[in-house]
């Protein structure tokens, strides 16, 4: 692996906590991500289902992992199966992980080849009440392709029809949000090559430049750093493409006197970073874009004191929004009878901040959690508020990824520039 790997102790600790969780007599069952297919004999490049990654940290398709706590011997409590090398894919892939380093890697004890998983767990069923499948409840979640977890769950209720069944998703969302050490240092390391990225970037940002040219600088420097790339596709937007929240053509000229919305995370070790910035195409700020790019800062600075252990994040954008509500009045982009007449439903700010403030972030950019329970310690999300102004051909967001604790937050972004003077002063140096 191109990344520093993290400690089997951090996933025997995850293991153990699900474990924890799960009802007497039951077995729970999780399966590695398909490689997706695209044409002809084409595929998409590995991307490890996250549950399976921080239950066991096995980077590597075909694996399956079977937990039964209360099982009888005690050796069959954990059991991951994984993929064996052959003659064929030692040679056109190299080998697998063999079964002391996938031991090494993941601290379970019986590691069985992936064509014994039907057998051992008709065994151990035998054992057990109940069987935990995993599923996506991401509110957001995209449906249009049948995963393997999908595949595999639809066998599994038809071979054991009278088992109980239940759900594993809403335990990882829980425990997942909850970021340990070794997990928030990898983000760190995520957030330092996104600013080794973005530095790189300030000093190459010239009138003339195009969006893709950008693009290239970030990924460059997130490769040469041990980032497998971007954490998700980027947006590179100058001067109204700021303002088409979702751009991802990233084929404009940035031209002189516009601003360019940058948002752009590494990838590290599977986790991500999620950060955007904006500057200017000349190096300077006008008067105009500077006042809207401190309103927002202001906003993003605000809205970090507010997010606490407790606070329910519902609540939490509500202020926020009365937040963005007085920068906007201050602005002249809207007006006291604006907010006055409002429809709480859908306030007046929304006219020129249509997305959300934070959403939690980990191994997943959108990352699982309970949106409705208190914001607990080793959280980590995102800030990022943004103006968008289609008549002005300017849109600014600003985002940093920020890790509760007991007493506020640590800004895992905190060293990247982000005041108006301080990118003016990095892009003409
Ligand atoms: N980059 C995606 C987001 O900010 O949520
Ligand atoms: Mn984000
Ligand atoms: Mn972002």
């Amino acid at each position: 692996m191109r990344y520093q790997k993290l400690p089997s102790a951090l996933y025997q600790r995850n293991r153990a906590a699900f474990m924890e969780a799960m009802k007497p007599r039951s077995i729970s069952v999780f399966f590695s991500s398909d490689i997706y297919p695209t044409s002809a004999d084409g595929t998409l490049p590995f991307k490890q289902a996250t549950d399976m990654f921080w239950l066991t940290g096995v980077d590597q398709e075909e694996t399956v992992l079977l937990l039964f706590p209360d099982a009888h011997i005690p050796a069959d409590r954990e059991i991951l199966f994984t993929l064996e090398t052959n003659k064929e894919l030692a040679i056109w892939e190299g080998a697998k992980l063999d079964k002391a380093q996938a031991k090494g890697q993941t601290g379970i004890g019986q590691i069985q080849w992936v064509p014994a998983f039907q057998r051992t767990l008709q065994r151990l069923m035998a054992e057990a009440d109940a069987l935990y499948l995993n599923d996506n409840p991401h509110t957001r979640a995209i449906r249009v392709v049948e995963t393997r977890t999908d595949r595999e769950n639809a066998k599994l209720r038809s071979e054991y029809p009278t088992y109980e069944i239940e759900r594993s998703a809403p335990i990882l969302f829980s425990l997942r949000a909850i970021k340990s050490q070794e997990e928030v240092e990898q983000m760190q390391r995520a957030c330092d090559i996104t600013k080794a990225g973005f530095e790189r970037v300030l000093q190459f940002v010239k009138p003339g430049v195009i969006e893709y040219e950008i693009e290239a600088e970030f990924m460059h420097e997130f490769l040469r750093r041990g980032s497998r790339g971007f954490a998700y596709t980027p947006i590179i937007g100058s001067g109204s493409n700021a303002c088409v929240l979702h751009y991802v053509e990233n084929s404009n000229e940035c031209k002189a006197g516009d601003v360019i919305l940058i948002d752009v995370g590494a990838e590290y070790g599977n986790y991500a970073a999620d950060m955007t910035r904006c500057i200017p195409v000349s190096g300077k700020f006008t008067d105009r874009q500077r006042d809207v790019y401190n309103a927002v800062l202001s906003v993003m600075r605000d809205a970090m004191k507010l997010l606490r252990p407790g606070v329910i994040l519902r609540e939490y954008h509500v202020q926020v929004g009365e937040l963005m509500t007085k920068q906007l009045l201050s602005l002249g982009l809207i007006t006291a009878d604006d907010v006055t007449n409002q429809n709480p439903a859908s306030p007046a700010y929304k006219k020129y901040f249509m997305h959300g403030t934070s959403h939690f972030i980990g191994l997943d950019v959108h990352d699982v959690g309970h949106w409705h329970e208190p914001i607990r310690a080793g959280h980590v999300f995102t800030v990022e508020p943004g103006i968008y102004i289609r008549e002005e051909n300017l849109g600014i967001r600003l985002e940093n990824d920020i890790l509760i604790t007991e007493d506020g937050f640590v800004d895992l972004m905190g060293h990247i520039p982000l005041e108006a003077d301080d990118i003016e002063a990095m892009m003409a140096g």
